[in-house]
């Protein structure tokens, strides 16, 4: 349960070694955070102790994105083992490589399963458990990447475009029952997804990521998009007629 202040007693972040993710936990942990749960595929990957601190439990839970039919008892043993679950981040996503998709498109069905099929499924039961609760905040992972799909990368932006029309939709959903769902839209982000790659334009860190990102959770918007300038490069790049779009260089 939330206190006056709307600091969150019990934070989840699922993808828990997520760099973004762990950008955005650490900004939303607030001092009456008692509980931080760190959904992990890998538990010995977790690396709990960059939270710790007195007065906060980080629990290390592992946790598949992919085996969508244990999501809902997960996040229901969640919810009793630590009470009402008053954050979720929802971080998790593989950017898979187009091109051994086109090679072998077999390939792309565990980035859809992850990035989509996964994260649709988590988020009903998170959204599940807040409706039921009768508050909280999810947070889901989007991309300007499914603002308009590019050819360079059109399986991760397509999951990405389908998850964000997911969130939205939620949103809408949970709203008369107390509960707000933000989409964070990054651009280009520098981690351990994009190490090698050529740096996109307005690339940021995870930490400016996280920022704003918790500002506009705070601030109730449904959509934050960071950094903000995207927000206004995209109301132009969607209504490019495609001849134009895709001559650009986007990467
Ligand atoms: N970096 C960018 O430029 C960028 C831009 C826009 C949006 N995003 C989105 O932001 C989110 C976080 O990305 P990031 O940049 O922080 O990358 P990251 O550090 O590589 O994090 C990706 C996370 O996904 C987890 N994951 C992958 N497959 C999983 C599965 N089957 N089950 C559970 N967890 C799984 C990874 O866990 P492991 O440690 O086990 O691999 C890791 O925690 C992703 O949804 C990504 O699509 C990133």
């Amino acid at each position: 349960m939330q206190n006056a202040l709307h600091e969150p007693q019990t934070v989840v972040l699922f993808g828990g070694t997520s760099e973004i993710g762990r950008a955005i936990a650490s900004e939303l942990i607030a001092p009456a955070t008692r509980t931080l749960v760190l959904a992990v595929r890998h538990p010995d990957d977790a690396h709990p102790e960059t939270f710790e601190r007195d007065g906060l439990d980080v629990v290390v839970e592992r946790f598949d994105a992919t085996e969508t039919d244990t999501h809902d008892a997960f996040v229901r043993r969640l919810a009793a083992a630590h009470g009402d679950l008053d954050v979720a981040i929802i971080a998790f996503g593989q950017l898979g490589d187009q091109a051994e998709f086109d090679a072998e498109p077999a390939r792309a069905a565990e980035v859809l399963t992850v990035n989509y099929t996964g994260a649709v499924v988590v988020g009903l039961a998170v959204g599940g458990q807040m409706r039921r609760q009768g508050h909280g905040r999810l947070v889901v992972l989007s991309s300007v990447a499914g603002e308009r799909t590019r050819a360079a990368n059109h399986v991760y932006g397509s999951s990405k475009a389908g998850l964000d029309a997911f969130a939205q939709g939620l949103g809408d959903a949970l709203r008369p029952h107390g509960v707000q769902v933000t989409a964070v839209r990054p651009g280009f982000v520098h981690t351990r997804m994009t190490r090698g790659m050529r740096a996109a334009p307005f690339a940021t860190t995870p930490r400016v990521v996280g920022e704003l990102a918790a500002d506009g959770v705070r601030a109730g918007r449904h959509t934050v998009w960071t950094p903000s300038v995207l927000r206004y490069v995209f109301m132009v790049l969607r209504h490019l007629p495609r001849r134009v779009f895709r001559r650009l260089p986007l990467g």
